[in-house]
């Protein structure tokens, strides 16, 4: 493909039925409509959504419905990936017209998947632990990534997780970081091809390099993890501005990825007036 492509890249929407506000604060499903405006009204329409977990906030199928009927706004087609927010039985109960959401199995198994978009091929990779706030990378499931990169050795790919596979300094989170996530690592090493590992769970903007190649988290649409890089800070979330990436993807210039935030922030101003004179 000789045309740029665009990846919408947006997680922890943490949605609750009937739009029941989030620790009595955050009303997700207003701050998903917002996300929806922002990107209905970017300039570029994004070619794919890609959703990196903690789609709803207990894993319950009235969440995901409610969560279904919001996103059915969205023109272009999206790729859920469950958080330990999340019920892989009931988001497979919701979503059944989502092939690619039972390409590893149904019920509870875990949701792997591969999946050709445009230039680029998008790997979701499910290491979440069902009852538990941290995740691990199973051993048992690596040959399958292995084989799933192995596959497509030269076309661009997106890995997707959750949680990222990195310490990042917020104590709390880190608590319930990725275990084994050395393992993912070595596998990652061997495919150049992997151009980025997008995650979520932390409701941040982070970049790490890792396996040669990014590793990244997604900021969140509602709230953010509060940022403070103390070991012993408390758990706690502020209402910053909430943001999203794109991923761009030019087959000249590569993958470039962009913070953009959500709302709306006015028109785009000229930098000169009428007569080609900068405005000062
Ligand atoms: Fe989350
Ligand atoms: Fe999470």
């Amino acid at each position: 493909m000789t045309t740029p492509y665009l990846v919408a890249h947006v997680t922890d929407l943490h949605i609750k039925a009937g739009g029941k506000l989030s620790y009595r604060v955050v009303d997700t499903a207003g701050a998903l409509h917002r996300w929806i405006d922002t990107l209905l009204a970017a300039p570029q329409r994004a070619d794919l959504v890609v959703i990196t977990g903690d789609l709803v906030d207990f894993g319950a199928e009235a969440e995901y419905r409610f969560l279904r009927d919001i996103l059915q706004r969205l023109p272009m087609p999206y790729l859920l990936l469950p958080g330990n927010h999340d019920s892989r039985s009931a988001l497979r109960a919701v979503f059944t017209d989502h092939d690619y959401l039972f390409a590893n199995g149904n019920g509870e198994a875990p949701v792997h998947y591969a999946v050709d978009a445009g230039p680029l091929r998008i790997v979701g990779f499910d290491c979440t632990v069902p009852g538990k706030p941290g995740g691990r990378v199973d051993a048992a499931a690596l040959p399958w990534l292995q084989a799933a990169l192995a596959a497509a050795p030269t076309t661009p790919t997106l890995l997707l997780l959750h949680h990222p596979p990195f310490y990042t300094g917020i104590g709390h989170m880190d608590e319930q970081g990725l275990e084994n996530a050395a393992a993912l690592e070595a596998v990652v090493r061997q495919h150049a091809q992997v151009e980025r590992v997008l995650c979520g769970h932390l409701h941040r903007h982070i970049t790490r390099r890792f396996g040669g190649t990014i590793a990244m988290t997604a900021p969140g649409p509602a709230h953010q993890v509060a940022l403070n890089l103390d070991p012993q800070a408390p758990s706690r979330f502020r209402m910053e501005p909430p943001g999203y990436l794109l991923h761009w993807w030019h087959p000249q210039h590569g993958l470039v990825t962009h913070a953009a935030p959500i709302g709306d922030h006015g028109p785009a101003h000229p930098f000169f007036d009428g007569e080609g004179k900068l405005i000062d």
